[in-house]
């Protein structure tokens, strides 16, 4: 069984439809790049997967359950961990009572806690006493994925994570994500940055116009240039 199966999926912001019909699945352990040009529909896919817009048509199946239409906090609670392209930290938390407010054991385990995300994300240990309005925009991003992950989730949705950050805080998520990969987390990652995602991904679908154009391995990806200059470059 797929940890998320997405069928049908359409969404719309008022009257404008931007999602047709999108279909993706993610299987356990699997880290598939979701891949699409400025507005092609990666973030409207996320929100529509973990409830914050609600999809006009479709399934999303966590686990053979579907999920689609209701509450976040009950799609979070099915397994869904969505980590939105801004960056949602407590800033007037400290980075260890950010990862505490996280903590909940979830479907995908109870592997995750403070002690484990530590060490993990040692980069946010000698830090775990500031308060994160006052970390770097990286740090930042380190800690929303770490917290999302505290709820033991079966699935991380990641919106361009690499977004606005310099390039060697890039290389320490590529890192960290890659990690997460070895330690079998299954992951969606959304990304318009090709060399970053193919570095890190297991798999790919694009989208384009708010439909899936192309779905493959990396490897496949890799030897079809036709793909990246359909649906890719501008
Ligand atoms: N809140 C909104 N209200 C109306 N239209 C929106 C809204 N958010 C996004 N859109 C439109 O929906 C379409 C898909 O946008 P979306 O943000 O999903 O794209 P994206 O692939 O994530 O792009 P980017 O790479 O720029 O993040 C675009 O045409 C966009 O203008
Ligand atoms: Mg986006």
């Amino acid at each position: 069984m797929s940890e998320l199966l997405v069928e049908g999926l359409d969404a719309a912001y008022g009257a404008s439809q931007v999602l047709f019909g999108v279909s993706l699945s993610v299987e356990r352990g699997e880290t598939l790049a979701l891949m699409g040009r400025n507005g092609a529909g990666k973030s409207t896919t996320f929100k529509a997967i973990a409830g914050i817009l609600p999809p006009r048509a479709g399934r999303v199946m966590v686990r053979g359950v579907d999920v689609a239409g209701q509450k976040p906090y009950r799609i979070a609670r099915a397994g869904i961990a969505f980590v939105p392209e801004d960056r949602q930290v407590f800033p007037e938390h400290t980075v260890e009572e950010n990862l505490e407010i996280g903590e909940r054991a979830g479907l995908g385990g109870r592997e995750w806690n403070r002690a484990r995300a530590f060490e993990i994300f040692p980069m946010l240990a000698p830090l775990r006493n500031r308060m994160a309005g006052r970390l770097s925009g990286g740090e930042q991003q380190m800690l929303t994925i770490a917290r999302s992950l505290m709820g033991n989730p079966s699935v991380l949705l990641l919106d361009e994570p690499s977004e606005g950050l310099a390039p060697l805080i890039v290389r320490e998520i590529g890192h960290l994500i890659l990690r997460l990969r070895q330690l079998g987390t299954t992951i969606i990652l959304a990304e318009q940055n090709s060399r970053f995602c193919l570095g890190v991904a297991t798999s790919v679908a694009v989208i384009d116009r708010g439909a899936i154009a192309w779905r493959g391995s990396v490897e496949e990806f890799r030897a079809d240039p036709a793909v990246q200059a359909t649906y890719l470059q501008v």
